[in-house]
């Protein structure tokens, strides 16, 4: 069976339809529509400004959408509060730092398991996070602001898992770091799929992200322009000339073509 045939059997946790969003005046979303399967490490790549972040925003509540439809494992998301599709299990990490510099590394990955209150089942879940990402255990004790960005990159994945979420959203999760480091921070996200977890990652080093996914999604003035496999996307000859500099094959090995200036 081609992958195309298993992913079209692979029930979608998350699916939007007809997703319009803007802030204030315009819209920026315009009828999106993109499905998540589960157990997928799906990639959304694009040009600034196309609407990228904007996606995780709906999803997570933090921007209500005009119109269309969200749905997550079957119930809308429309309408609910951040609040309240954290606990239905969607957790953000957001695409600049969030850690608190000043606290520990430990103390700010329990900060993840802020609803819960079974400390057993805070400790179990620590020593879980601590396994997949012994930096926490190593550095436990130390200021997270001490930590380099890749690290602290780990730190917040960590702390996203706290809650045992199902579906987790990352916004540029390589932003800022070096090639090596890229690499390692795409393994750890394959690491979080390999445990169980569903990822919505938006990934400006385009080629590398979809490398690293199963899924792809490209998106172009705030609508999805393809889908498909992550091995459809990287290899359709005029999404790799027009965002992934220049078309080429995706089983060949190259540097990480970023898409877009650094911020
Ligand atoms: N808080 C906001 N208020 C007003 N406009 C915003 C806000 N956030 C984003 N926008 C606008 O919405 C559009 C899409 O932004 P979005 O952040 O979703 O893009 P993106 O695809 O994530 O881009 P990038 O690759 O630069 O992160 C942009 O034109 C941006 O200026
Ligand atoms: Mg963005």
């Amino acid at each position: 069976m081609g992958t195309e045939a298993r992913a079209a059997q692979q029930p979608a946790l998350l699916s939007l339809r007809g997703l319009y969003a803007g802030y204030g005046g315009g819209d920026i979303l315009r009828g999106v529509d993109l499905e998540v399967p589960e157990g997928s490490v799906t990639c959304v790549v694009g040009p600034n400004g196309a609407g990228k972040s904007t996606v995780l925003r709906v999803v997570s509540g933090l921007l209500r959408a005009r119109a269309g439809s969200a749905t997550f494992a079957g119930t809308s998301l429309l309408g609910r509060s951040p609040r309240r599709i954290l606990d239905m299990g969607i957790v953000q990490v957001p695409q600049d730092g969030s850690l608190f510099p000043n606290m520990t590394v430990v103390d700010n990955v329990r900060m993840g398991a802020y609803t819960v209150r079974d400390r057993g089942l805070i400790e179990r879940r620590m020593g879980e996070v601590q396994d997949l990402f012994p930096v926490v255990r190593e550095r436990a004790q130390e200021k997270a602001g001490a930590l380099s960005g890749g690290q602290q990159k780990m730190v917040e994945f960590a702390r996203s898992l706290m809650l045992n979420p199902r579906l987790v959203l990352l916004d540029e999760p390589s932003m800022g770091l070096d090639p090596k480091t890229l690499r390692t921070i795409l393994d750890q996200v394959d690491l979080m799929r390999r445990t169980g977890k569903t990822v919505l990652m938006v990934e400006q080093n385009a080629r590398s992200g979809l490398r690293a996914s199963t899924h792809g999604v490209v998106m172009e003035s705030g609508r999805v322009r393809l889908t498909g496999s992550a091995a459809e996307v990287l290899d359709n000859p005029q999404i790799g000339e027009l965002y992934l500099g220049g078309a080429m094959t995706g089983s060949k090995p190259s540097e990480p073509a970023t898409m877009t200036a650094p911020e």
